[in-house]
């Protein structure tokens, strides 16, 4: 089964055309160097509004049948962000073990990754993960937790996805046998 994967860049200026978005891209070339089983990606840039990141996380999820959405900006302090609580509004489940060490590792590379929000929850057979805006961040914060993002994949009933062990190991725990 082919692995959907959902982008989602949530940014006033990149959507508006003031700049380019680079949080995007950065996703899917880091991706694509660490999976290798089938996958397919749908990306989108739109602004920082609540009721239009979570229709777009639910058509993402329930229309398009994404097992994987990364989000990209609108986890920090500012007013106008609101992806963490746009996810928490979508999803049936939080799983905020992802946040967690994602800010955890983080702060290895700037003070300021306690000003990110980001959350990661399920919802149906999707694992939804927000990542901050910042291009560099991406990989600062794919990079500790991907080991476990295929497992959990796998535990919600989405695709099976398998990586290039040489630069991303992932882990799964052995089967039990049933006797
Ligand atoms: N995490 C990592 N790994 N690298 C970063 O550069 N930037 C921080 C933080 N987390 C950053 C990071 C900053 S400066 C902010 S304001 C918050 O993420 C929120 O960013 P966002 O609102 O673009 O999502």
């Amino acid at each position: 089964m082919k692995a959907k994967i959902g982008i989602l860049t949530l940014s006033d200026r990149a959507s508006g055309g003031i700049y380019e978005d680079k949080s995007g891209p950065a996703i899917r070339e880091v991706l694509d160097s660490w999976i290798v089983s089938e996958k397919e990606y749908f990306c989108e840039v739109i602004p920082d509004e609540f009721e239009l990141i979570k229709e777009k996380l639910i058509h993402m999820v329930d229309v398009l049948d994404c097992d994987l959405v990364l989000t990209t900006g609108g986890t920090g302090p500012a007013l106008r962000d609101v992806t963490p609580e746009a996810t928490e509004a979508v999803c049936e489940k939080m799983m905020p073990g992802f946040g967690e060490l994602m800010r955890a590792t983080s702060l290895k590379y700037v003070p300021t990754a306690i000003l990110s929000r980001q959350t990661a929850g399920i919802r149906g057979h999707a694992l939804i993960i927000n990542l901050p805006g910042q291009p560099k961040a991406i990989k600062e914060c794919l990079e500790p937790i991907f080991p476990a993002v295929p497992y959990c994949i796998d535990l919600i009933g989405g695709a099976f996805i398998e990586t290039d062990e040489s630069v991303m190991k992932v882990f799964r725990p052995k089967q039990k046998k049933i006797s």
